[in-house]
């Protein structure tokens, strides 16, 4: 049990449902989803997919799940499926793409980012030698990178190249919302491109669980008889849907509030004199220590929970549970830390 003193910043995934959050989900209309008669599962998917301008969309437990099906959907055993650096599907999957689709993930460009003339330069030649370069796998907004927007125009590129050379488009969107918020841009802008496209709710959008994969109907179908196949068919999951629909309504203009956080911690650490990356476009902000270890037990031992991510560097990321004063709090946390003599 987390104590009130706990400031809980090691991701976006820790936060719970609020009580309006809660009414909506005891409040759900239910029916068993694997017969798809779920009303709230169907309003959720029809609402998701008119999101991201797709014909159809399904509801799946997680953002690892809503990869994970969608990979299998592009690809066949044996391709290459090329992503950027750090990308979750490759690092954070348990090896899904190889286990699950057989494919290999080759990585491409730098921190999470990559153009066109980078996309093309890995795809392999047709011959019998070659692994069948198929898909590419976008991340957006890039979690390892430090919640970074992947810029338009280099997407532009990017699927320009993919389509020019039969390359099928999925789209990591588990913190797409973010960067909806960050650049203005709408969610169906970021996922036209896409053929398969997903987004999380239970990140910053504060919901406990699921993930929504969009696409036009023949992809979701092939999606779908992968989920049933990985054990993600859900039976009254209306009770899930009706907090992503409360998500969506009330949840996602706020994330603005995290980003003005995560730039507000970013600007009090380097008060600190800790090197920030640059000023976080998203709720994430990477720091540097010098004593990966001894920050993590101080800060740990005042109940501020932050995560390392390797050796000598720190993630801390805002969200709907750790509004403001918390992020002050936080600080005069690491404050004490630092007079300590511990960085
Ligand atoms: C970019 C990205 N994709 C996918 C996931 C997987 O989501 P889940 O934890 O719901 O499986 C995460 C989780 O943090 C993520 O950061």
């Amino acid at each position: 049990m987390v104590g009130v003193r706990v400031i809980d910043l090691r991701s976006d995934t820790v936060t719970r449902p609020t009580p309006a959050m809660r009414e909506a989900m005891a409040a759900a209309e239910v029916g068993d989803d694997v017969y798809g008669e779920d009303p709230s599962v169907n309003r959720l998917q029809e609402q998701a997919a008119a999101l991201l301008g797709k014909e159809a969309a399904l509801f799946v437990p997680s953002g690892t799940m809503a990869n994970q099906a969608s990979l299998r959907t592009l690809t066949r055993p044996g391709d290459i499926l090329l992503a950027g650096e750090g990308a979750h599907v490759l690092r954070y999957e348990s090896g899904g793409p190889a286990a699950l689709a057989g494919v290999h993930v080759q990585t491409i460009g730098r921190g999470g980012f990559f153009d066109g003339a980078e996309v093309k330069a890995a795809i392999h030649p047709d011959e019998s030698h070659f692994a069948p370069t198929r898909a590419v796998t976008v991340e957006n907004t890039h979690n390892t990178s430090g919640g970074r927007v992947f810029p338009l125009d280099r997407l532009k590129d990017v699927v320009a190249t993919a389509r020019e050379h039969g390359l099928s488009l999925h789209l990591d969107g588990a913190r797409l919302f973010n960067a909806v918020v960050a650049t203005g841009t709408p969610a169906r802008v970021w996922a036209e491109p896409f053929d398969t496209a997903t987004f999380c709710l239970s990140k910053g959008l504060g919901a406990p669980v699921g993930s929504l994969v969009c696409g036009d109907a023949s992809v979701i179908r092939s999606v779908h008889r992968a989920r049933k196949m990985l054990g993600g068919g859900m039976r009254q999951a209306g009770f899930l849907a009706a907090a992503g629909l409360y998500a969506l309504e009330h949840h996602v203009d706020r994330l603005a509030d995290d980003h003005a956080n995560a730039r507000r911690l970013a600007a009090g650490l380097e008060k600190l004199g800790f090197a920030v990356d640059p000023s976080p476009e998203t709720n994430m902000v990477m720091f540097g220590v010098e004593d990966t270890l001894g920050f993590l037990r101080a800060t740990r031992a005042r109940d501020l929970w932050i995560n390392p991510m390797g050796e000598g560097r720190f993630r801390a990321v805002t969200h709907l549970d750790a509004p403001e004063p918390q992020i002050d709090e936080a600080l005069g946390r690491i404050g004490e830390v630092v007079a300590q003599g511990i960085r």
